[in-house]
């Protein structure tokens, strides 16, 4: 009974932290950096932090943490895998939307690609993700496959899983850091600590104590779904 209030407290917390990470990127681009659009301009790069981390970081974590939820281990874990399935693929839609805004306005500006370490992460957590999508779909939800396969995936994709969302936070982490030295310029440098740099520093500690509680979540052998409950042996793939 403890740890299942526990577990609320924490799931509460991922809650609230998420949503905080999503109203600040969005408070940061709309209010500082001038709004959006999809011309080349910099209003254009401004859907990358919002979309990476609304998709890769904030939705991403909360779909790895929905098969945790006590309150759906006595229900047939279908429409949760499912759920998971979905949660994941828009935030893969995100993700990739939130790449080709800032590819497009880097060869707007005849920027090169994938120069910085920031990118260099951020690419491979996304390439990973994508794979893992692909390997996930068809291991958990095709119906030719075995489930000795879905034994011998379920431990690496969980590793892997725990291993993409600490890549993003690396991705965003250093995203902002890289955003607040480039936009930051003169006596409104990000040595003299103006309001936009103590928003954007803020977001950053905020992502990663997200990404904490998500990892804390998942890393808690007591709140992993019981393997062995017949509603699971009951299970039928969709497709
Ligand atoms: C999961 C999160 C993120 C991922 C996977 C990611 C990925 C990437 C990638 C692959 C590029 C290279 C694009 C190119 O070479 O044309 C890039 C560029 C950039 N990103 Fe992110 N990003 C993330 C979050 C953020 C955030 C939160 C910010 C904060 C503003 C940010 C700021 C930048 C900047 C300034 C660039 C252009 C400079 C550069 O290429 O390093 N990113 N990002």
């Amino acid at each position: 009974m403890r740890s299942v209030l526990i577990f609320y407290l924490c799931y509460l917390l991922c809650l609230g932290l998420g949503l905080a990470c999503v109203v600040g990127v969005c408070v940061w681009n709309s209010w500082w950096r001038g709004g959006f659009a999809w011309d080349g301009s910099s209003h254009q790069f401004n859907w990358h932090p919002v979309l990476m981390v609304t998709g890769l970081v904030v939705l991403y974590g909360n779909g790895a943490v929905v098969y945790r939820i006590p309150l759906t281990w006595g229900q047939n874990k279908l429409p949760w895998k499912l759920l998971h399935a979905a949660l994941m693929l828009l935030s893969l839609i995100l993700s990739i939307v939130g790449l080709c805004a800032v590819f497009d306005f880097h060869n707007s500006n005849n920027t090169p690609n994938l120069y910085s370490l920031h990118s260099w992460i951020g690419i491979a957590a996304t390439a990973l993700f994508a794979m893992q999508w692909v390997v996930g779909m068809a291991g958990f939800l095709l119906p030719c496959s075995p489930i000795s396969l879905r034994e011998l995936l379920k431990p690496v994709h969980v590793w892997l899983g725990g291993s993409i969302l600490l890549l993003s936070i690396a991705a965003s982490i250093s995203g902002i850091n890289e955003k607040l030295f480039f936009a930051l310029k003169g006596n409104q440098s990000y040595a003299m600590l103006p309001s936009e740099a103590v928003l954007g520093n803020t977001l950053g500690v905020l992502i990663v104590a997200f990404g904490l509680v998500v990892l804390k979540i998942l890393a808690n052998s007591e709140w992993q779904r019981p393997d062995s409950s017949p509603e699971d042996l009951a299970y039928s793939p969709v497709l």
